[in-house]
């Protein structure tokens, strides 16, 4: 297992190019199944959980090529039972449940194990398939989804937390095959939810109000091959962006939408830094101290939860103390233990961070736990005093396309080592 070793303190400066979302493509991959014809997406990402979601085409039966970010699907046949050993690896497997049902009218795919950032149930996206007409049972570990026909409904996909992100994309995926119409009312709003509409209509579909809390699908016979680029990844743009706050002197982020990013430039300014704005780059300057800041994790558009561990990273050297309430997974705060061993002071109120800034962070050896949470370890190694060792890199491998030699471009000491 690999680990990354940061020598921190050293100014980042230049410019870099963030690449196609992961959060776009997985949903978008899976779509491919509603299909027989050839789909051409571009831009995927080459990571850990894109090369999952192609291994779970291929043992569907989809004739699956790659070559760089370009991936082509051809779903000719399919199969619609997905177990354990294929989908334990992401709990985004999920996403094939309703392609499957929709092409197949039946899907058996193992449940989505534990996670650490919090509960994860798949209740609404359940809730859903019934509403479609689908009989639900969750059995052995498995969950079987199967109708004679689907037929379009009013679905409310509104949870505890808010709207649910895949459970939408799950139901539309599900509906777009439908007879009649569907409409998804508390819909999940996100760039990503759009991206996948946008790619399912340019396949034939006819999806309205993606984007909005209502979605509007008007159920077809079938469904075409084409061609689409995913969007920009918004999260790590927004990780990079809080890089060049915590050790940057100007650090500028391209290629990307930075409509899709403005709760994190509007964060990034209410500390204090300076923010610079074009038709797809944003740029990030220190502007004296960091200020500290309150702030809550929503729903897009929305603070996204998916940013909160690296801004709790930015402001443990704020001057004063901040407070970050995580609204959509209460319980995701693995990476505080591990800044607290940096010398952060952070304590812990309920669903709430509360940060009292400190003058330095030191390096210390730390283990990565999620996604996100090892994405905050590494840029609180940049600000770090001496060395921090991040183990269990996997985790960063499998949402972020080769992070460290990126930081490195912009001139951070950072080195990847095989663990002895
Ligand atoms: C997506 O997960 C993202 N993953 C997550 O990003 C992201 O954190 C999350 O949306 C929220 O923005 C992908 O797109 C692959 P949800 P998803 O269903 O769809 C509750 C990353 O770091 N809920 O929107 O699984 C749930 O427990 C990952 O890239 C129910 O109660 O999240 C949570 O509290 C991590 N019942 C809230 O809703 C359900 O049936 C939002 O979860 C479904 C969800």
């Amino acid at each position: 297992m690999d680990k990354i070793l940061i020598y921190g303190s050293r100014p980042l400066s230049g410019s870099t190019k963030v690449s196609g979302s992961k959060n776009s493509s997985l949903p978008i991959l899976a779509a491919t199944l509603l299909t027989r014809e050839r789909c051409v997406v571009q831009g995927v990402p080459d990571l850990s959980d894109t090369h999952y979601m192609l291994q779970i085409l291929t043992y569907l039966g989809a004739q699956v090529e790659r070559a760089s970010g370009t991936v082509s699907v051809a779903a000719e046949k399919v199969q619609s039972v997905a177990p354990y050993d294929v989908v334990r690896k992401m709990r985004a497997s999920v996403c094939v449940l309703g392609p499957l049902l929709g092409r197949c009218k039946e899907a058996t795919v193992s449940l989505p194990g534990g996670c650490v950032i919090g509960d994860r149930p798949i209740d609404l996206h359940l809730k859903g398939f019934e509403a479609l007409g689908a009989t639900v049972r969750v059995k052995g570990g498995n969950i079987k989804v199967f109708a004679p026909k689907l037929a379009g409904a009013v679905i409310n996909m509104q949870g505890r937390f808010g709207p649910t992100v895949l459970g939408t994309d799950n139901v539309m995926m599900a509906a777009v095959l439908a007879d009649g119409m569907t409409v998804i009312e508390e819909a999940a709003q996100e760039p990503e939810v759009v991206d996948l509409a946008n790619f399912l209509n340019e396949m034939g579909a006819k999806i309205e109000g993606a984007g909005t809390r209502r979605i509007i699908i008007e159920g077809v016979s079938a469904l075409h091959g084409t061609e689409h680029r995913v969007i920009p990844d918004r999260i790590e743009a927004g990780t990079f962006l809080v890089a060049g706050a915590i050790a940057g002197k100007g650090v500028t982020v391209a290629r990307v939408k930075p409509e899709h990013v403005c709760s994190v430039t509007d964060a990034l300014a209410r500390c204090g830094f300076r923010i610079e704005i074009g038709a797809d780059w944003i740029s990030v300057s220190p502007n004296g101290d960091a200020s500290p800041l309150e702030l809550a994790t929503e729903p897009y558009p929305g603070f996204p939860t998916d940013m909160q561990a690296q801004m709790c990273a930015l402001v443990s050297t704020s001057r004063g103390t901040s407070f970050v309430t995580e609204n959509i997974f209460p319980r995701r705060y693995m990476h505080v233990a591990e800044l607290k061993r940096m010398g952060a002071q952070v304590q812990l109120d309920g669903a709430t961070a509360v940060i009292q800034g400190v003058d330095r962070l030191l390096g210390a050896p730390v283990m990565a736990s999620d996604l996100r949470a090892s994405a905050a370890l590494v840029l609180a190694g940049l600000k770090a005093d001496g060395i921090t060792e991040v183990s269990r890199v996997y985790h960063i491998d499998r949402g972020y396309e080769r992070l460290d030699e990126k930081l490195s471009d912009l001139g951070a000491h950072i080195e990847r080592v095989k663990a002895a």
